[in-house]
């Protein structure tokens, strides 16, 4: 009898097909350091949290890190490369003012690479740190899909692919959907402005000589300007100075959108979301809703763990190297 069906065959290949795509999907798993390394996120929590009793900027500048580890090349811990004398890496590229605490992410690598050698990626490191310091100053917590490698490519050159604080809502919503990113994603995850600082040169186009027919820019409100403007004169000897991106900045919650409402976005990226239907009705939403931004920064968090994760890349064993 004959052994071949066609029928079976087109079968075999629908499921093979179907296979590769699920598989692509679920790469990440929640589980993943089950066997390998169970106790990997009570490591990376404890370290972060000991790191963020020390170190007040801690925290935001650990979500920061992940933000821009992700937009560059994909989640791939690419951000913790350290430069070499054949290549200025992403941590030096130009908008790398406030990219710090890397030494966090160090210490927690010490500490996996003693209780399980060579299994925790950088990558996964950055994701999880991101993730307890969110939920440690106040806002959601959920479960961080695990599984990343790392890469091997770090350029300052890609920083230029970053969203700039000028953006208006059009250039940002292009950059989030190079990443497969949604409206909604951008203004929840804009959200993780809640926390932390930012210095003048970020937002300084607001305030001076805005356009040719306004010094300042229309969208702020005039009074926040003027305090703006005392903190950043131009010209500006202080180097470090600069703005809390919202009144409650180590608390993450939904200040950030009230102070939209209000005129009080500190870069024009943040006000744009007010000023823009396709996302002002978002932003009122989260501003009425503490926890209905709670819940979609954290579905948006996990979507954002999932940009350009890399299958073949490696377990770095210095976060800073590649092996
Ligand atoms: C939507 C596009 C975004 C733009 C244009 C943008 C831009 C910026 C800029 C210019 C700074 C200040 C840098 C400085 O002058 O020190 C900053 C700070 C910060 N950003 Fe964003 N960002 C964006 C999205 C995000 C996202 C998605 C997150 C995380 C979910 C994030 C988290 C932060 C945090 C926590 C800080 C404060 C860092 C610190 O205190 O050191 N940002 N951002
Ligand atoms: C806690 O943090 C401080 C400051 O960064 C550091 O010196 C110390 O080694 C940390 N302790 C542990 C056990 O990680
Ligand atoms: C930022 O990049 C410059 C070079 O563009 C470098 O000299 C500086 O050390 C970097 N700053 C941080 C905090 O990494
Ligand atoms: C947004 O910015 C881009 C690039 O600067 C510009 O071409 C576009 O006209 C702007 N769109 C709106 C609606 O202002
Ligand atoms: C403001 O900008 C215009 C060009 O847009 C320039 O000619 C002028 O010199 C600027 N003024 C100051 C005070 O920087």
């Amino acid at each position: 009898m004959a052994v071949f069906s066609p029928r079976k065959f087109s079968f075999s290949i629908i499921f093979l097909g179907l296979m590769t795509v699920l598989r692509s999907q679920a790469a990440l798993d929640v589980h993943y350091y089950d066997r390998t390394c169970p106790e990997a996120e009570k490591i990376i929590r404890y370290t972060v949290l000991n790191a963020s009793m020390h170190d007040a900027k801690a925290p935001a500048r650990i979500l920061r890190m992940f933000f821009h580890d992700c937009f560059i090349r994909g989640c791939d811990a690419s951000v913790l490369l350290d430069s070499t004398p054949q290549n200025q890496a992403e941590k030096d590229g130009p908008p790398n003012i406030s990219l710090r605490a890397f030494y966090v992410i160090d210490d927690a690598k010490t500490k996996l690479e003693s209780a399980c050698p060579k299994a925790v990626s950088c990558a996964d490191i950055v994701a999880i740190a991101a993730r307890d310091v969110v939920a440690m100053s106040g806002g959601p917590f959920w479960n961080v899909l695990k599984g990343r490698k790392d890469g091997r490519i770090s350029k300052a050159s890609e920083t230029i692919n970053l969203p700039a604080p000028t953006f208006n809502v059009s250039t940002l919503i292009q950059s989030f959907t190079k990443r497969r990113l949604g409206v909604k994603d951008l203004v929840a995850l804009s959200g993780g402005h809640t926390l932390g600082f930012s210095h003048c040169s970020s937002f300084q186009a607001r305030l001076h000589n805005f356009s040719s027919v306004q010094d300042i820019d229309p969208t702020m409100n005039p009074e926040f300007a003027e305090t703006l403007k005392k903190k950043c004169p131009k010209p500006n000897k202080n180097g470090n100075a600069g703005q809390f991106l919202d009144s409650t900045a180590s608390t993450f919650d939904n200040n950030y959108y009230k102070q939209l409402l209000a005129g009080k976005g500190v870069f024009g990226s943040d006000q744009a979301l007010y000023s823009d239907y396709r996302t002002k009705w978002i932003v009122e939403s989260f501003a009425n809703d503490q926890s209905l931004f709670f819940k979609e920064f954290a579905t948006s968090m996990v979507k954002l763990g999932n940009v350009g994760v890399m299958e073949n890349g490696e377990v770095r064993l210095n976060c800073r190297v590649v092996n």
